[in-house]
């Protein structure tokens, strides 16, 4: 809801169900931010605004008429240089005479309903009656250049979101430096700044900063919203903890450079800005032309981190997710990747498809080195015609296969890159991204298409259409898979040259909207060697992303918490893979790669053919046991219960009546025995069985330790203990217990005691490494 209190100086009241956003016209035409918070009554905005009545000393007065206050110490929505307010720019120009001051001031305002869909870049969607729409039309009093604010109330997910439109109707060009989407103003400092940085196979790893003074800067310059820094961030007030506490979340719809910068002023104000990262960039704007800023994200929570999390996950999946596929169950799916690399063809392909459909599997998926010339990562990549050495019956006569097998058929494809090693490169050597008759650094040996220019994405464009319709495609994975260096568009002239990371993500989203509208039955996956463009742009087109080519389970744990904080987990692909795992090296239990995989979008990538037939029985069985609580899985609330060396996580259906718990050890602790899992979400009166499935523990987990128990002396590793470890299988503990929903959440349910060598029986958790359990919650 959104509510205009008239006066001279209007204010304007933006309520979510829990939240209240509010700020003011002031006398002298700037917009006055007052507040942002949980959701209060508002009378009079003008009460509740900061007092000022005298010039702070050794500060500039934005006017003589007005001695009370400075810029650079009040809360604003948006700022420009030069008038007093020396904090984190809104808004950089250098104008046709050379001046970068700005003197944007109130215009005009208007309240509509509806979410339209902006000219450029993607945004979030909605009825109209599920948004309400404030627009604030600010002029700057110098030049005449028009700033569009708006404000998007998405008022049952908690969330507002802004965008911002500059508009040159001033008398000249001008060249735009820095355009920001979002801009929070508090009037404190102190917050704890937590944000999400990595590498590759690294990815979302949560850092904290207590912000008392200075600046800190989240940003990317890798082009894309990148692995480094992701574009999400949150800001914690002191004593926030998972469940308690007030906290705010950010983010940016977005795949390019971006920035986001918390300034603490010497006036212990804390600025928020955030937007397209204005290093090496500038936009020129012709008299009329205009700029469309992307679209920023923001909500607040007084319960936490969860319940800034449970916010986004609503927000993200109610209205950034689209198509036929947000709503609808993705399939278990076999990956070719880890299992055969770039060395497959139709006989391999099919035998691992057909592994792969006897464990339960619905979708199969040949990954990198189906095209051109491509036997390794040097060649090929712009040459998307089927290479026939591989697949002599083209893509349609695998598919059919596959099809006829009983699976979905899906490919990888990576549209947006080219090896020099190419036929495309061969006939338009101007098509990459590179400065004429410079070296060129490479990435991953490939190039970065020119999307700054139109006919290269059409030809792109065309050619994965006529990819997609060869055959009965029912999934594509996207991938893309090196960062910028050498920013240069040959299609652009010089003057233009700081425009190429926005102007190619403008053309690369054209590319996506258009083909995701025209094959809206595809499961598209985004991909960027793993999780280096996870962000609310892609989603925008792609439903799911893979979070990491790191796919080992302890990795995971950090990787895939680290997404929890601002995406759903059902936008976070996850594969169970073959151990040691290929990026780490490290043994994990294939029950653990198994659950900490379900937890994402489930899927394998592993060889199968070569899989010994017991660890074969367990894949299907897993994949049984995810299609059966595939809904609660994908569909409903996550929380993270516990993280550390113990970590937890837990999804409840949203009618409260399954729910699914993980319980992972990273460290056996010696005599640590006791661990309590405590859930969440539930209905407090309603009673649930909490279970786990029974199992076996093979008897080599005990090494000699046996023989405290065996009537003969057992050899460690010998033939005897070799024939036990087959026939003998010792069970393990189970839960099984009726509690009551609120018991649940309060007393939690005390997990059978650990092993700690003075005694075991089936009563007993043994855990080695890496163990961990699934717990099962069923309404009664
Ligand atoms: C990237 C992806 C992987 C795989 C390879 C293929 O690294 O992240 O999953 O598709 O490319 O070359």
């Amino acid at each position: 809801m959104i509510q205009k209190i008239e006066g001279a100086y209007p204010a304007f009241v933006l309520h979510t169900t829990n939240t209240t956003y509010l700020f003011r016209v002031r006398k002298t035409g700037q917009l006055e931010h007052i507040y942002y918070g949980s959701r209060i009554h508002v009378a009079s905005a003008d009460d509740l605004a900061e007092q000022h009545s005298v010039a702070q000393g050794n500060s500039i007065a934005y006017t003589q008429e007005d001695l009370d206050m400075t810029l650079e110490d009040i809360c604003l929505e948006m700022s420009g240089y030069g008038k007093g307010d020396i904090r984190e720019p809104f808004v950089e120009v250098v104008c046709h005479n050379g001046s970068t001051t700005t003197d944007f001031v109130y215009e005009s305002d208007a309240i509509t309903t509806g979410k339209p869909e902006f000219e450029t870049l993607p945004g979030s969607y909605a009825k109209d009656d599920e948004v309400d729409h404030l627009c604030i039309c600010m002029k700057d009093k110098n030049e005449g250049f028009v700033i569009e604010l708006h404000y998007y109330v998405y008022e049952e997910e908690d969330v507002i979101t802004r965008s911002t439109k500059f508009i040159n109707e001033s008398e000249h060009p001008v060249s735009l430096r820095r355009l920001m989407s979002n801009c929070v103003d508090f009037n404190e400092a102190d917050f704890t700044v937590s944000s999400f940085h990595g590498n590759w196979i690294k990815e979302m790893q949560k850092k904290d900063i207590v912000l008392t003074a200075g600046k800190f800067v989240n940003s990317t310059f890798a082009g894309w919203s990148s692995n480094r820094s992701n574009p999400f961030v949150m800001a914690s007030r002191p004593g926030c903890s998972e469940w308690a506490g007030e906290c705010y979340g950010f983010n940016l719809i977005y795949s390019g450079n971006h920035y986001e910068a918390f300034e603490v002023s010497p006036f212990d104000k804390t600025r928020f800005v955030s937007g397209i990262n204005p290093q090496n960039f500038a936009f020129a704007l012709e008299v009329g032309e205009s700029f469309e800023a992307p679209e920023a994200v923001m909500t607040f929570s007084k319960e936490g981190h969860n319940g800034m999390s449970q916010n986004l996950h609503a927000f993200v999946h109610n209205h950034i997710v689209r198509g036929v596929w947000r709503d609808k169950e993705r399939p278990v799916l076999l990956n070719s990747w880890e299992a055969n690399y770039f060395d497959i063809d139709e006989g391999k392909l099919v035998a691992l498809a057909k592994k792969g459909k006897e464990a339960g599997m619905e979708l199969f998926v040949m990954d990198d080195g189906w095209f051109g010339q491509r036997s390794d990562d040097k060649r090929a990549l712009g040459d998307w015609v089927v290479n026939t050495k591989k697949l002599p019956n083209g893509l349609k006569g695998l598919a059919d296969k596959i099809n006829a097998i009983g699976m979905e058929f899906g490919i990888w494809v990576e549209p947006e890159m080219i090896n020099v090693d190419s036929d495309l490169y061969r006939a338009h050597p101007d098509w990459a991204l590179a400065i004429p008759g410079k070296d060129h650094s490479e990435g991953r040996n490939q190039r970065i298409l020119d999307f700054c220019n139109p006919e290269v994405v059409d030809c792109m464009t065309e050619q994965m259409r006529q990819v997609f319709s060869s055959a009965n495609i029912a999934y594509v994975k996207w991938d893309m898979n090196r960062i910028w260096s050498d920013y240069y568009s040959p299609y652009l002239p010089a003057e233009k040259q700081q425009e190429v990371n926005h102007r190619y993500i403008m053309g690369m989203y054209r590319m996506m909207k258009t083909l995701m509208e025209e094959f809206p039955q595809i499961l598209f996956e985004g991909c960027a060697s793993g999780g280096n463009r996870f962000d609310l742009g892609i989603l925008c087109y792609f439903p799911q992303i893979w979070g990491s080519d790191n796919s080992d389970a302890i990795s995971r744990l950090s990787i895939q918490n680290g997404y929890s904080y601002g995406y759903p987990m059902n936008v976070v692909t996850a594969h169970v893979s073959a151990c040691p795992n290929h990026q780490t090296l490290r043994n994990t239990p294939l029950s653990t790669r198994f659950n900490v995989a379900a937890f994402g979008v489930l899927g394998y990538e592993c060889n199968l053919s070569d899989m010994k037939k017991d660890e074969l029985e367990e894949i299907a069985a897993q994949v049984a046991l995810y299609k059966q609580h595939r809904a609660t899985m994908q569909f409903g609330d996550f929380y993270r219960l516990q993280e550390g060396n113990i970590y937890q996580w837990m999804v409840v259906s949203k009618d409260k009546r399954d729910a699914v718990g993980m319980m992972l050890q990273q460290e056996v602790k010696p005599n640590e025995q006791y661990v309590n899992f405590r859930a969440k979400g539930l209905d407090a009166e309603t009673k649930y069985h909490f279970y786990s499935l029974p199992f076996k523990h093979n008897v080599k987990t005990f090494g000699s330790l046996i023989n405290a128990v065996a009537p003969v002396h057992v050899k460690q590793d010998g033939l005897l203990h070799n024939v036990m470890a087959q026939v003998v299988k010792i069970d393990g503990e189970t839960e099984d217990v009726t509690i009551y929903g609120d018991a649940l959440m309060g007393v939690g349910k005390n997990l059978k005691q650990g092993f700690a060598s003075s005694g075991f029986n089936d009563q007993v958790r043994v855990m080695t490494d890496f163990a961990s359990r699934l717990y099962f919650m069923e309404a009664e």
